[in-house]
């Protein structure tokens, strides 16, 4: 038996509690169920703009920046845009001092669009059309990332003067993360292993239009460890040691993992950037001393970390039944929001906002609006047994990897992103129709 069980009166206090570490720093969450963003009730924004609906917490985003640039001062930070993207996401870790990370003509337009400047943009794609290509040079894009050894001949016909590139290479370092998300090893197609990359070394030393500045590696996302970055530092290293590389530029990727549930794990679930830097910095200086190498500069590209957290989805109720042992919650967005449940089985809390919790907890799953059986928001979460068709959920830690993979799926359209701050919310892209398509 619970403290709450014991003494009824505690239970709306105690169900006030939000998840650590997974709602924007700006959060504040009071008895009655009311739940604030950036000063804006989302209960409010809610009846005001439809549902679903997303925030961005603009505190949260800068927040995240600033602690990756307090732990790597030296370094060159470059956001990576695929986690989302648009002008003001752009311009915001633009201001932060970040670069982009960009792998399309798409995502180049938006970056530069949004006045970041080519120096600080970096084009990355294991395809690279000559749309991406074009948009890259016609963006002045500092650096393109070198994913196959055909690019290279593609690359220096593009070139406007002189092009910088780095060489994406497979250090082969496991990344102990879920199968879809590895990206360092030679089980998967991004980059050239190193015997490859040595022979595109030499073929970019052919074109006097390429200049090769550094070498790029990225492991894989939701990374929980820095010991594979340990490692792969010290393999390029020796790479670029052994093929005599000036080194301008290491470039470690991103992948650093952000919390989901908030459940207990056996390990660490966050990858802190402080710990990063200090085991970054220890492994390079280290590789350097070794192979009497001058130290590159530092890049590293956290997308997830810089977004994950800032975002927060609402959504409205509209069904609710039971099945056999379940309890059904059905809502009006879903897979085509949020697509990553269904793909990699990802688990996020649910919260019940706008009215007090007065009734216990029981689990039910949260199911979206499309014709799919795996469209599953949340399963076995905890919810008020007196939940009801017109409630409104909200969804934490859902910034990154959500809008930037969503789909129409079911020709729903895209939900709205507003960014909240000082008790304003101002959209981040407009509803297609003014109505929404929830009410
Ligand atoms: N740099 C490169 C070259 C990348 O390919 C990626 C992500 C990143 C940086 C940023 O990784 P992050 O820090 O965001 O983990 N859709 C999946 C994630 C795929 C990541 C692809 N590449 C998901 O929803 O979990």
């Amino acid at each position: 038996m619970t403290l709450a069980d014991l003494i009824p009166t505690l239970r709306p206090t105690l169900a006030a509690r939000l998840e650590p570490g997974l709602w924007p720093v700006t959060t504040a969450a009071t008895c009655d169920g009311a739940v604030s963003i950036g000063g804006c009730d989302l209960a409010d924004l809610a009846a005001r703009r439809g549902t679903p609906l997303q925030v961005l917490d603009v505190a949260d985003v800068r927040d995240r920046c600033r602690s990756y640039r307090q732990a790597l001062p030296e370094a060159e930070i470059a956001y990576a845009g695929k986690a989302l993207l648009t002008p003001a996401v752009a311009r915001l870790v633009a201001a932060e001092g970040f670069s982009v990370d960009t792998c399309s003509a798409g995502e180049v337009r938006i970056t530069a669009r949004a006045g970041v400047r080519g120096d600080r943009i970096l084009l990355h794609g294991n395809v690279k059309t000559d749309a991406d290509l074009a948009a890259a040079v016609e963006a002045q894009v500092g650096r393109i990332v070198i994913d196959s050894r055909g690019e290279i001949v593609r690359v220096a016909e593009h070139a406007r003067g002189v092009q910088d590139v780095l060489i994406r290479v497979i250090p082969d370092v496991e990344a102990h993360t879920l199968r879809g998300l590895t990206t360092g090893t030679l089980r998967q197609q991004f980059g050239l292993p190193f015997d490859e990359a040595a022979i595109a070394v030499k073929e970019i030393g052919l074109h006097p239009q390429l200049r090769l500045v550094g070498l790029h590696c990225h492991l894989g996302s939701q990374v929980t460890s820095t010991a594979p970055y340990v490692e792969a530092v010290h393999r390029v290293m020796a790479f670029a040691a052994a093929q005599d590389i000036a080194l301008g530029t290491l470039d470690m990727g991103g992948g650093h993992a952000v919390s989901w549930d908030g459940a207990a794990h056996d390990g660490p679930t966050t990858l802190d950037p402080a710990v990063l830097a200090r085991d970054l910095r220890r492994a390079l200086r280290g590789a350097c001393a070794r192979h009497r190498l001058p130290e590159p500069r530092l890049v590293i590209e956290p997308g997830r970390a810089i977004v994950a957290r800032a975002g927060v989805t609402v959504y409205r109720v509209w069904a609710v039944k039971h099945v056999g042992d379940t309890t059904f919650v059905a809502v009006d967005g879903g897979m085509s929001d949020n697509p990553r449940p269904a793909l990699y089985g990802a688990h996020y809390p649910v919260r019940r906002i706008g009215r007090p919790v007065r009734v216990p907890l029981s689990p039910m799953t949260v199911v979206g609006r499309h014709c799919e059986a795996t469209d599953r928001i949340a399963e076995d979460v905890p919810l008020p047994s007196d939940i009801a068709v017109g409630d409104l959920l909200a969804v934490p830690c859902t910034g990154a990897y959500t809008r930037s993979m969503a789909s129409t799926y079911n020709a729903v359209e895209p939900v709205p992103m507003l960014a909240v701050g000082g008790g304003a919310a101002l959209p981040v892209r407009v509803r297609a129709t003014p109505a929404g398509r929830g009410r």
